[in-house]
């Protein structure tokens, strides 16, 4: 794992800006593995001003609300649209969100699993992380080997996201996500987080043992993943100034 620290969420993703528009630049026909949330807010503005070619992009997001319509505000499908997808010049039919009113739910995750490959994997996975260390909708005791499936979300996840509803508004309780097992195939990850409220999901996930206890832990296994945090998320961290020290003293050539 790479950790890099940063003043600011802001200078935290214009690193992961410059690492995505390198890779659409140098891979016209790359895949790439999309999260919803507030995190990834400012990183999709970022790339919709960078005036890159997404008409060979692929995309396959991590999640979706389970019986959410497709048009609601709070579906990760409005998401992406909003906020990304409707400003670049991507091909409708090379866009993947999973279907959260999909009739049969299992067969459409193993369909999905089967897109991912079929279109040679994902070069470039974007995560963030819950403050119970899930990535995607990967919940504490999640399988680290675990496949697109249904999840059932914790009270925690479930208050966590419920400031995005109405007050009235019920938020559902079940949800698609692209499995921790998917994730680990991916050739690269990005994880952003920001905000003291992250601080200890972030150091168990780097400095914990591996356990689905934290799910984003299983990425120490991961032979590529990039954290990008801003000081307060990264203020539990024990290695700080090690951290700080790897990322001011790169050689040149691995700079972003
Ligand atoms: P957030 O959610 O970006 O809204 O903090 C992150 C997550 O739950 O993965």
């Amino acid at each position: 794992m790479e950790i890099i620290i940063q003043p600011s969420s802001e200078a935290a993703t214009d690193i992961a800006a410059r690492i995505i528009a390198r890779l659409l630049r140098e891979k016209p026909g790359a895949v790439l593995g999309l999260a919803t949330g507030s995190t990834p807010l400012l990183l999709y503005k970022k790339l919709v001003g960078m005036n890159l070619d997404w008409s060979g992009i692929t995309t396959f997001n991590l999640d979706e609300y389970i019986g959410l319509p497709r048009e609601h505000p709070q579906s990760y499908h409005t998401f992406m649209w909003e906020n990304l997808f409707r400003h670049v010049n991507i091909a409708q039919e090379n866009v993947h969100i999973p279907d959260g009113n999909a009739k049969d739910i299992p067969r459409f995750c193993s369909e999905y699993e089967d897109k991912i490959r079929a279109v040679g994997g994902i070069d470039l996975q974007v995560l963030g992380i819950g403050t119970d260390g899930h990535i995607g909708f990967n919940e504490p005791t999640s399988s680290l080997a675990s496949r697109t499936r249904i999840k059932t979300l914790t009270r925690q996840t479930h208050a966590d996201n419920a400031r995005f509803f109405g007050k009235d508004e019920a938020v559902p309780n079940h949800v698609i996500t692209m499995g921790i097992g998917t994730i680990m195939e991916t050739r690269q990850n990005i994880l952003l987080a920001f905000g003291k409220h992250k601080a200890r999901a972030v150091s168990e996930m780097v400095e914990g043992p591996v356990t689905s206890i934290n799910p984003a832990s299983i990425l120490q296994m991961h032979p590529v993943v990039k954290v990008c945090l801003d000081e307060p998320a990264a203020s539990e961290l024990q290695r700080a100034e090690y951290f700080r020290w790897v990322y001011d003293n790169k050689p040149k050539w691995q700079e972003f």
